[in-house]
């Protein structure tokens, strides 16, 4: 008799498996935005990165958010990025929240879109550095590391996600908060980069 028993996915393995062709749609259209051939281009990608952040931010002010991913102070990109834009000399174009109305359990699959990106974005960062001469301290900004390293602060945000105090019943709606994140970040591209 077979007495394994499979324990469910945990939610950090859920989001990974059915992102993942979100994840690959990013990479896309990243290829296509071509966001390093110049710093013009550079600059539009700032832009749409700081108008996700600042909706990923929005959502910290939330004491639910703030339950479930307690070192929210050492996470976000929004002041980055709009540093970025000044050193650049851009600006960011105006933009509504997207995130508005959104709260726990979907508000954790927005931040695990941003919070993923950050590991990415090492190699987005080397790419600015080589190609435009930019740095963690001008203009790139936004794709540098959290002061602890990439790697601690994003297995700290999996143990939040994998916490058994958030329930299986909720893990839909974070997955369905992730879609509508990297559908946000997909739309910000399109638009900032004039893509269809
Ligand atoms: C061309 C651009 C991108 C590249 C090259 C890239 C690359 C990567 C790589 C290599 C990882 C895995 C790192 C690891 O497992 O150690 C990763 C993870 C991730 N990236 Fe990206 N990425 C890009 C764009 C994006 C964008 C635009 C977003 C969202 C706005 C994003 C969201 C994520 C997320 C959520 C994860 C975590 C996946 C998981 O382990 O659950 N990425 N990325």
């Amino acid at each position: 008799m077979n007495t394994v028993t499979e324990r469910p996915a945990l939610l950090s393995e859920r989001l990974k498996n059915e992102t993942g062709e979100l994840h690959e749609l990013m990479h896309s259209l990243m290829e296509r935005a071509q966001p390093f051939a110049s710093r013009a281009n550079y600059a539009r990608f700032v832009a749409a990165q700081y108008h996700f952040q600042r909706d990923v931010e929005h959502l910290f002010a939330d004491p639910s958010i703030r339950d479930a991913v307690p070192d929210l102070q050492v996470r976000g990109r929004e002041a980055a990025a709009l540093a970025d834009l000044a050193d650049l000399g851009a600006s960011a174009g105006e933009e509504a929240i997207a995130s508005q109305g959104v709260a726990m359990p979907e508000a954790l699959g927005w931040l695990y879109v941003s919070e993923g990106s950050t590991l990415g974005a090492a190699f987005l960062l080397k790419e600015v550095k080589e190609k435009l001469g930019l740095s963690e301290t001008y203009g790139a900004r936004n794709l540098a590391a959290y002061p602890e390293g990439r790697a601690i602060v994003w297995r700290r945000f999996v143990s939040f996600l994998d916490r058994p105090s958030l329930p299986q019943s909720e893990h839909e709606a974070v997955l369905a908060g992730a879609a509508a994140a990297y559908g946000r970040f997909g739309d910000l591209l399109r638009r900032y980069f004039a893509l269809n």
